[in-house]
């Protein structure tokens, strides 16, 4: 064999995501992800507490878990704390802290799912949640949702179907506090009905509440798991609220199934990086309102210039879901309008989207559909890259005939 050209991706398992491509560098019109606002990380009050975490607590960086597996004492704390907002009372023992919510969301399929089951989840969707159900084998079926969030008697309909053709479906995963993508919030009587739902027919509520302290206005009814722990698993995220980097994430369950999601983790990593976890607490236990006030507010404001400019340059050739909160802005093309076109020519202009097919229960039919993150950019970048996208678009579908009340045809890019 020597000599001969031997390649390892023959060895390769079956069933592997598409290889990663090479890193080059952020777009200068970066809408895609989950980004925060650079100007809202707190860097020096980090590096303050870090400090002075690790002055005082240093020595525990000797162990695996200085306070269990269950992760640092003090973060799940400040998680218990934060979770009595969303009516929640939980103490620090109902929490385990993930390496971010997505960790969250395998270890619980991981512990509830077979290949072959079938879950419910929202028509729109975080796109990590369908690829994890995708890679597992799991059938997803898709649930309408309005402008208020799940719609409960098609969701209904769906689980009285699945039952006459004998399937119970292992969950239902929901966004009920600012959806993504679409920024919704599930009133309070919803919440009550999925819950009824939910005793119906012996489906477990997967409630996933990443953006839910990021709200613009009103507050949010209690979390579903404030209304019935005992069917609910309840995951969060630090990734939103304060650093996506920073990889820290929490399941709040029952001990039942707290106590098999600890050992799923222990099997999976040995416990999140403990310098993040100290920090975040030593910050967030003494800053956590004054941080989310300013962040909020900063998201807000990002969030009325990336309206104005949308209705600016697109007109009424596209829709706007108007987020209640968190960090996405939800678009509506034309239907028939594929936003994929415009994915190649966009970046050549520096500009990146996420195109909803991936945001979608049934893909390729939400190719109308496009989500833009807002928190990331400047709110300058937000005017020139929704500028520059309209005119992306123009050239190569025709639409939005006009911007800014301007006809398009003759304007050169
Ligand atoms: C709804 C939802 N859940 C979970 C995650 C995972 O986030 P992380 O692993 O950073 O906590 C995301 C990320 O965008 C999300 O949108």
């Amino acid at each position: 064999m020597t000599g001969s050209h031997f390649s390892l991706a023959q060895l390769f398992a079956d069933g592997l995501p598409a290889p990663a491509p090479r890193w080059t560098g952020f777009a200068k019109y970066n809408f895609i992800g989950g980004h925060n606002a650079p100007e809202r990380i707190p860097s020096e009050g980090l590096a303050a507490a870090a400090g002075a975490a690790l002055r005082r607590e240093g020595a525990s960086l000797a162990l695996y878990h200085a306070n269990g597996p269950q992760g640092l004492l003090a973060l799940r704390e400040v998680v218990a704390s934060k979770l009595g907002a969303r009516g929640i009372k939980a103490d620090a023992d109902e929490v385990l802290i993930t390496s971010g919510s997505g960790q969250g969301i395998d270890l619980v399929n991981r512990l509830f799912l077979n290949r072959g089951d079938s879950i419910i989840i929202e028509e729109f969707t975080y796109a990590g949640a369908l690829t994890k159900l995708a890679r597992l084998g799991v059938k997803a079926i898709g649930a309408p949702l309005d402008s208020e969030g799940l719609e409960i008697e098609p969701l209904a309909r769906i689980l009285a179907n699945l039952k006459r053709e004998g399937v119970t479906p292992k969950f239902i995963y929901t966004i009920p506090t600012i959806q993504n993508p679409t920024g919704s919030i599930l009133p309070r009587q919803r919440r009550e009905a999925l819950l009824a739902l939910s005793r119906e027919y012996g489906v477990l509520l997967f409630e996933d509440e990443c953006y839910a302290d990021l709200t613009f206005e009103e507050g949010a009814p209690s979390a579903l798991y404030a209304l019935d722990k005992s069917r609910v698993v309840h995951i969060g995220s630090f990734s939103k609220t304060l650093s996506p980097a920073l990889r820290l994430g929490y399941i709040v369950a029952e001990w039942e199934v707290l106590s098999r999601l600890i050992a799923l983790k222990r099997e999976t990593d040995s416990g999140t990086g403990a310098i993040d976890q100290m920090a975040a607490a030593e910050y967030l236990g003494r800053n956590f309102d004054a941080h989310v006030k300013g962040l909020t507010g900063a998201l807000r404001d990002k969030l009325a210039t990336m309206e104005e400019a949308v209705a600016r340059e697109f007109g009424s050739a596209v829709e706007m879901w108007r987020p209640k909160g968190g960090i996405f802005l939800w678009l509506k093309f034309p239907d028939g309008f594929d936003v994929r076109r415009l994915q190649g020519p966009a970046e050549k202009r520096g500009i990146v989207f996420n195109p909803g097919p991936e945001w979608a229960a049934a893909g390729e039919a939400a190719k109308s559909y496009m989500r833009l993150c807002f928190a990331y950019p400047s709110e300058e970048e937000i005017r020139e890259g929704v500028a520059a996208l309209a005119e992306v678009s123009f050239a190569e579908t025709g639409i939005p005939q006009l911007s800014a009340n301007i006809g398009r045809a003759g304007r050169s890019l």
